[in-house]
């Protein structure tokens, strides 16, 4: 395998920057010989939000520990085979005061070290390289996940690769997704029967989450091997999605082009009859962290408008966000270009006046809890804009 390169255009998202564990590290090579990791997060679920009896199981305190199999914040424990409900309880008092003998007195989280070897001066200093194993490879990990015991609903599974270059982002996790995410696991009502379209959907993982709720979703983004790793994480979370009878399609959806692609030859393309229902029945347009380079949010508004312009029912579209700020020599100042650019792009959808459609926008308050064990930095942010026409739609094929 070739050495893993850090070039200038690598980025890493937050949510994988934490040590792997050694169950699940590396499970295969994706088509363009990529690593491919698996992590699980935990969600913690309150009842009325559970969909089995199987996962009835009792959750306390406010917050939610997550597991992240490969990097946790605050691990709960490291397996999460069945287990009944006391011993879930049990463990999780256990967990909670093994976290609050890590805080200081003032909450902070005190970090222990590991000791330091003495080092001798025989010792040779140079590392040695250390290459990923591969635990399985190609489709054996997702038969070998799914008669895993560990299929409860409050596990979400995701494939996803790392370190990678700007155009293959969406096959990371990013910190917006977990903000859409946790709103939607706040907010069920809100979704519940809906048809929901996500622009941008990466490794799908909210998706995952909304159509846990919805009645069907659309995950769309571009390139087939981002839309083969989502069309798997679909299939390892179908234990949170089918007990409701809900379904995700995953669907290639490109904001550069004007129309939805059709061609049979595309395994994502679309149907003449989804395309039809998309429009009639949408009324939630999701998107997370797509906003970081200004050609593609012009684009992705572009795609926004024209959609919900065509749409048949009114429309919340929720836009998550995380400011980036940068120092530039152009402004010999630290800037936070994408966030502004976002702004103001946002701020066009109010001045539109093409007598068909008219659109609100509004912050949407972080006061909700979290579902998921994420860093919620201030530079999170989630918008809500409303589309309502205000003329009825052209009928399809007189557009
Ligand atoms: C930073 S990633 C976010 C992925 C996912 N929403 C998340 O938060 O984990 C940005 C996403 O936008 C998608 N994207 C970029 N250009 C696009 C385009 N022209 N049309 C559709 N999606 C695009 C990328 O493929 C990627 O999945």
């Amino acid at each position: 395998m070739d050495d893993m390169m850090f070039r200038s255009d690598t980025v890493l998202s937050d949510v994988h920057l934490h040590t792997p564990s050694k169950r699940h590290f590396m499970v295969r090579l994706n088509a363009v010989g990529q690593p491919v990791f698996l992590s699980q997060f935990k969600l913690l679920l309150d009842k009325s939000n559970r969909n089995s009896g199987k996962e009835e199981r009792d959750f306390r305190g406010e917050n939610l520990r997550c597991q992240h199999k490969r990097g946790e914040v605050l691990s709960v424990d490291d397996s999460i085979e069945d287990e009944d409900s006391s011993s879930s309880i049990e463990k999780e008092g256990n967990c909670l005061k093994g976290i609050e003998a890590l805080l200081d007195e003032d909450g902070d989280l005190e970090v222990v070290r590991k000791p330091q070897l003495p080092y001798t001066e025989d010792e040779d200093l140079s590392r040695d390289k250390v290459y990923p194993i591969i635990l399985t490879k190609g489709g054996d990990i997702l038969e070998e996940q799914e008669e895993e015991e560990d299929s409860c609903c409050d596990v979400i599974k995701i494939e996803h690769t790392m370190a990678t270059s700007l155009e293959d982002v969406g096959k990371q996790v990013w910190r917006g997704a977990f903000l859409l995410a946790d709103f939607i696991l706040c907010k069920q009502d809100l979704f519940k029967d809906c048809t929901v379209l996500e622009l941008g959907g990466g490794t799908g993982i909210v998706s995952v989450i909304v159509a846990k709720a919805a009645k069907t979703t659309y995950c769309t983004d571009i390139g087939e091997d981002l839309l083969d790793m989502c069309e798997r994480n679909i299939a390892l979370n179908k234990h949170l999605i089918e007990p409701a009878g809900n379904k995700v399609k995953v669907r290639v959806l490109d904001w550069l082009k004007d129309d939805f692609c059709t061609d049979p030859e595309n395994s994502y393309s679309w149907s003449e009859k989804e395309i039809a229902e998309l429009h009639d029945l949408t009324t939630v347009i999701l998107a997370a962290d797509v906003f970081y380079d200004d050609d593609l949010t012009d684009a992705f508004f572009k795609t926004l408008y024209r959609i919900t312009s065509n749409l048949g029912n009114p429309c919340a579209v929720y836009l998550s966000i995380e400011k980036r700020f940068n120092f530039t020599l152009r402004h010999m100042d630290v800037v936070c270009e994408a966030y502004s650019h976002f702004r103001s792009t946002l701020n066009d959808l109010l001045n539109i006046r093409d007598g068909k459609t008219r659109y609100t926008i509004e912050p949407v308050q972080l006061s909700f809890p979290q579902h998921i064990v994420y860093e919620r930095v201030e530079q999170l942010e989630l918008w809500k804009i409303t589309a309502e026409r205000t003329t009825p739609p052209t009928p399809r094929g007189l557009e």
